[in-house]
């Protein structure tokens, strides 16, 4: 397939054709300075977690290449990165499970590594049509590794979720604390098929790590050895400080945040906080939440790691006792979280202190599957990835608001 059958660009003008995406050949980008940059293919870019990531990709001097099929996003996205970053920004409007066009990018790309963010995350239409997740989330991330393969790319950074814990969280002593450690606290086939595809993703990235796919020359002659990162994402809310990005979902939200914030603006009537009897300080469950801004900064450092790991060079990456490893491939797995839990009544406060008003809510019984405390032991990112979230509670709140207040409708 040749990359300019491929759409580039909000209004669909094949890529060839379009000022932005189009005319950047690998030589040309010579020209304008980005040769050298590295090329980081970013599935999903258009997407919550992705467009603020492709942004702090950007300032931190890589050159992102978005793929998105824009079944939870809409192009517009694009533009907003542009005008956020004042950079241009390449598009390709396509199936991350298509390997014809995820070939044509490896082909006109020399792209360094990937992050994996495309997938579907509802975990109650994950219930009712599982078939729909295990196809897509599966088969994206089958895809990238054969073509990763394929054009010897090494490092992957895989959007994977707290999800795959055991609910009820256990410390190295056998209580139940809801602290989830990297290597210690249980992961079991989670309550719903969304999470199951997160873990069984995990396994996949796993058992890559340990075959044989990845030697030079046994199923490609250009393969070299895989290095992925599994980052387990908590609880991400927040919005980027212009307000021109956000969290923007379909329909009925499923997540906390998206619900008040739009209970806020009189797009729906009341929260529901699914259950008060929680053994917690005020009865509702905790979660950590994590700003997306400092989502996105870790998704930088994890690929900065995975550039830094078995070059010999004196700061080489240290490998932690987890990691899979087998002549040269790794395959390692984060928290990434802030290590504090709130209630869901602390939210409501946060959210009512920055949009100085109420949040009506009722009290509704506790959901199936639902734990009672869970957040992050984030020990294991800040010692080998250098991370650590910097954003609290109050500010997370002050962003996703003025997310919200800018686009009351979304992204139209
Ligand atoms: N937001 C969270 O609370 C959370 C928590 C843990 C993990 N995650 C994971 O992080 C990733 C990103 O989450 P998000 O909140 O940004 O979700 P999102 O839905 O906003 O973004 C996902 C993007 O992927 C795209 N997409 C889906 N399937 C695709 C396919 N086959 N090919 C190309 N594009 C495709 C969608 O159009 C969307 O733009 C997901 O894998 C999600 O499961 C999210």
């Amino acid at each position: 397939m040749e990359i300019s059958n491929l759409v580039s660009t909000t209004n669909n003008t094949p890529i060839a054709n379009t000022p932005a995406a189009s005319s950047l050949t690998v030589s040309e980008a010579t020209k304008n300075g980005t040769l050298g940059a590295k090329y980081i293919l970013v599935t999903g870019g258009c997407g919550f977690i992705g467009s603020h990531t492709t942004i702090e990709l950007i300032n931190s001097g890589y050159t992102p290449i978005i793929l998105d099929n824009l079944s939870n996003s809409k192009p517009e996205v694009v533009e907003r990165i542009k005008k956020i970053t004042k950079k241009d920004v390449m598009f390709v409007k396509g199936d991350a499970s298509n390997k014809k066009i995820l070939t044509a990018i490896f082909e006109k790309f020399p792209i360094t590594g990937v992050i994996h963010f495309a997938g579907y995350k509802a975990v109650g239409e994950s219930c009712e049509t599982p078939l729909k997740y295990y196809s897509n989330n599966l088969s994206t991330t089958t895809a990238i590794l054969e073509t990763m393969q394929k054009f010897g790319v090494q490092n992957l950074v895989f959007s994977s979720s707290a999800t795959v814990y055991y609910a009820e969280a256990i410390s190295p002593n056998g209580q139940v604390t809801g602290e989830c450690i990297e290597g210690i606290t249980p992961t079991v086939r989670p309550t719903n098929p969304y999470g199951t595809t997160k873990l069984i993703q995990e396994w996949i990235l796993e058992d890559a790590a340990r075959g044989i796919d990845f030697y030079p020359g046994i199923t490609s002659e250009k393969a070299r050895p895989l290095r992925a990162i599994a980052l387990r994402y908590f609880n991400p809310i927040g919005a980027h400080k212009s307000g021109f990005i956000g969290e923007d979902p379909n329909g009925i939200p499923n997540n906390l945040v998206p619900y008040i914030t739009q209970v806020a603006i009189g797009r729906l009537q009341q929260l529901t906080v699914n259950g008060a009897d929680y053994p917690t300080v005020d009865g509702t469950a905790i979660r950590d939440y994590i700003h997306v801004l400092d989502l996105a900064i870790a998704h930088v450092k994890t690929l900065q790691y995975l550039e830094n790991v078995d070059t010999g060079a004196m700061d080489s990456s240290p490998i932690s006792p987890n990691a899979i490893r087998n002549n040269g491939t790794l395959f390692d797995y984060f928290n990434i979280g802030t290590g504090t839990g709130s209630t869901v009544m602390q939210v409501i406060s946060a959210f009512m202190a920055a949009t100085n008003g109420d949040i009506p809510y009722v009290v509704g019984p506790r959901r199936a599957g639902d734990s009672a405390v869970t957040y992050a032991n984030t020990t294991k990112a800040q010692q080998y990835l250098n991370f650590k979230a910097t954003y609290g509670l109050a500010e997370m709140a002050v962003d996703s608001w003025n997310w919200q207040k800018l686009n009351p409708l979304g992204i139209e």
